[in-house]
């Protein structure tokens, strides 16, 4: 567990669907180059609560706080730019751009022709091919659509993103479920690699192995409150199944 002061924080944070008491006062935070693990059953409001914390979704109630200060991200452009990159369980790319444009969404490079600013789609391209490279995955072609690309090199796109802009936070919601065990590997690598550069990163997985491979504390929610939180050492798998399940 890292001693800083948090980078990151959500204090109170409660929401509502409709009839749906999704997260009702719940606390999350992650301080530089500590990996926190986001555990809890299905539907125990992980999801929604790293919605709220990358700008998708508004609190009805609650603060968020970032180096220090409160903030609000009306979309997650907004927290993007703030340093904030989120891999969504539900693969938040852009389907019919290729995988230059995705690692560019909303941030394009521009190149002048006869004085008039187009949008400079080889160098995306190259600097897409540049920084899937650092996560030693080569796709056949970087000009096709994403939505022709498997799961886990949608994964590895949305991943090459968050390090070519050089995140400070990443929240990576289930990154490994999609991905077949080698790239699993990679990607628990990766975040090693984000650590040690002092990147914060929040983690959701229901793999228990890889949460106490690469975490150092847990946090657990179960139907929508926290259940407990626990530093990595200090834990066991059947501790933290036990808060899962509410006991
Ligand atoms: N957009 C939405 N509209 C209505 N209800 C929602 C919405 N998003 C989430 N919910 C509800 O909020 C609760 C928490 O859902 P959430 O997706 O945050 O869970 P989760 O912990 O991420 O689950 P899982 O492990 O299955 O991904 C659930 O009851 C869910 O049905
Ligand atoms: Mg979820």
């Amino acid at each position: 567990m890292s001693d800083a002061a948090p980078l990151l924080a959500a204090k109170g944070i409660s929401k509502r669907f409709g009839g749906v008491q999704a997260l009702k006062g719940v606390e999350l935070s992650v301080a530089p180059g500590e990996v926190v693990a986001l555990a809890g059953d299905n539907g125990a409001g992980k999801t929604t609560l790293i919605k709220i914390v990358s700008g998708v979704f508004q609190a009805d109630a609650g603060e968020l706080r970032y180096e220090g200060s409160a903030i609000r991200f009306a979309n997650p452009q907004e927290a993007r730019r703030a340093g904030i990159e989120t891999i969504y369980q539900d693969l938040a790319l852009a389907d019919n751009l290729d995988v230059g444009a995705n690692v560019f969404l909303g941030r394009e490079p521009h190149r002048r022709v006869l004085g008039v600013p187009v949008i400079d789609r080889a160098t995306m391209r190259a600097e897409a091919r540049r920084s899937l490279d650092v996560l030693d995955i080569q796709l056949h072609r970087y000009d096709v659509p994403v939505r022709t690309l498997s799961g886990g090199q949608r994964q590895a796109v949305a991943i090459g993103r968050a390090i070519y802009w050089k995140a400070r936070v990443l929240i990576m919601d289930e990154p490994t479920a999609a991905l077949g065990v080698p790239e699993q590997r990679k990607v628990m690598a990766l975040i090693r690699n984000l650590k040690a550069g002092g990147v914060g990163v929040i983690f959701i997985s229901h793999n228990l192995g890889d949460i106490f491979e690469i975490s150092d504390r847990i946090v657990v929610l179960h139907r929508g409150v926290n259940a407990g939180e626990r530093a990595t050492r200090a834990t066991n798998p059947d501790e933290i199944v036990r808060l899962m399940v509410g006991g």
